[in-house]
């Protein structure tokens, strides 16, 4: 792809060599990755936009088909396509396939369709940039809790397991759905402790880690079940909610003094992996957080 953006005065305006990225979704329209991917491909000088497509469940299929006909890059997948995608993709990631969800597509110049999940390591990823959590060589002997047991837990389980977490337990309200998870994981991890737990009380002593995956906080609600009493004043208190930037549960966090950290550079580095995939670059990751973080 050329660099045109610097030489041309039109090279923001799309053309008829303009290739097309996007984002799925239903809703969608609050998606912030259009936002993390238009200025990374501008800056670069690449001649490729990035839009939202609001997509019926039931019309899946025939907008991947449109997408393909229409000799699209790629896109990629949210809330609540990403598991829905697994038979439609011809080649799928390794990963992808164990957390059984798809949220990056390539689609290759023959139309051929590779389905990946950078969610797992674009949230290990982003636990990496956190004091205390840079070196992912000292995980192996910490103890994690992730609350939830929905599509983006299994995500999160997995980048931790992938990434050498030994000792990790998952509490749900409906416990059955917790149990069922890690059922599904055991196998590929034989040299990790998996727990699953009820939603309440929760295992809070010696946690290393607390990661919230359910959407409670979402809209402002407390979480009384995570006593912040109970926790070590070491633990890192993870919400991968990144709007509002604040959950309840951080908040409560850092009254506790506890060290915290929101869904941004999750967002951003699952997203820096598929523009790798989509573009071959590096996507640059300070200038996009900076101009998100203006954003949100
Ligand atoms: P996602 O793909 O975003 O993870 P999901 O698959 O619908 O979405 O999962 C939502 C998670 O939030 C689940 O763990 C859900 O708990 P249940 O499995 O018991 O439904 C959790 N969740 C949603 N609303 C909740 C609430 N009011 N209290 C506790 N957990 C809640």
């Amino acid at each position: 792809m050329s660099n045109i953006a610097f030489d041309n005065p039109f090279a923001h305006i799309p053309n008829a060599q303009t290739r097309l990225l996007g984002v799925i979704g239903h809703p969608v329209a609050h998606s912030l990755s259009p936002a993390l991917h238009n200025p990374a491909l501008a800056w670069l000088g690449l001649n490729m936009r990035y839009l939202a497509f609001h997509v019926y469940p039931e019309r899946l299929p025939e907008a991947v088909r449109g997408f393909v006909a229409m000799g699209m890059r790629g896109f990629n997948a949210t809330v609540p396509h990403k598991e829905a995608l697994l038979p439609l993709m011809d080649w799928l990631d390794p990963l992808a396939e164990r957390i059984g969800a798809v949220n990056t597509v390539a689609i290759d110049p023959d139309g051929l369709l590779r389905g990946y999940n950078t969610d797992a390591q674009g949230f290990t990823d982003a636990l990496a940039e956190t004091e205390g959590w840079r070196s992912s060589t000292e995980w192996g002997d910490r103890s994690v809790l992730v609350l939830g047991a929905g599509g983006a837990a299994r995500g999160v389980v997995v980048g931790l397991l992938e990434a050498g977490i030994r000792t990790l337990t998952v509490a749900n309200r409906t416990l059955a759905r917790a149990e069922q998870l890690l059922a599904d994981l055991a196998p590929h991890y034989p040299q990790a402790t998996l727990r699953a737990v009820p939603q309440e009380p929760l295992p809070l002593e010696g946690v290393d880690l607390l990661v919230n995956t359910t959407l409670l906080g979402l809209a402002g609600e407390e979480m009384q079940m995570v006593e912040m009493d109970r926790l070590p004043d070491t633990a890192l208190i993870y919400d991968i909610v990144y709007a509002p930037r604040e959950t309840p549960l951080l908040r409560a966090a850092k009254r506790r003094g506890l060290a915290v950290q929101n869904g941004l550079g999750m967002l951003i580095h699952q997203g820096r992996r598929g523009f790798k995939i989509w573009t071959g670059e590096e996507m640059p990751v300070e200038r996009v957080r900076a101009r998100l973080l203006g954003l949100l």
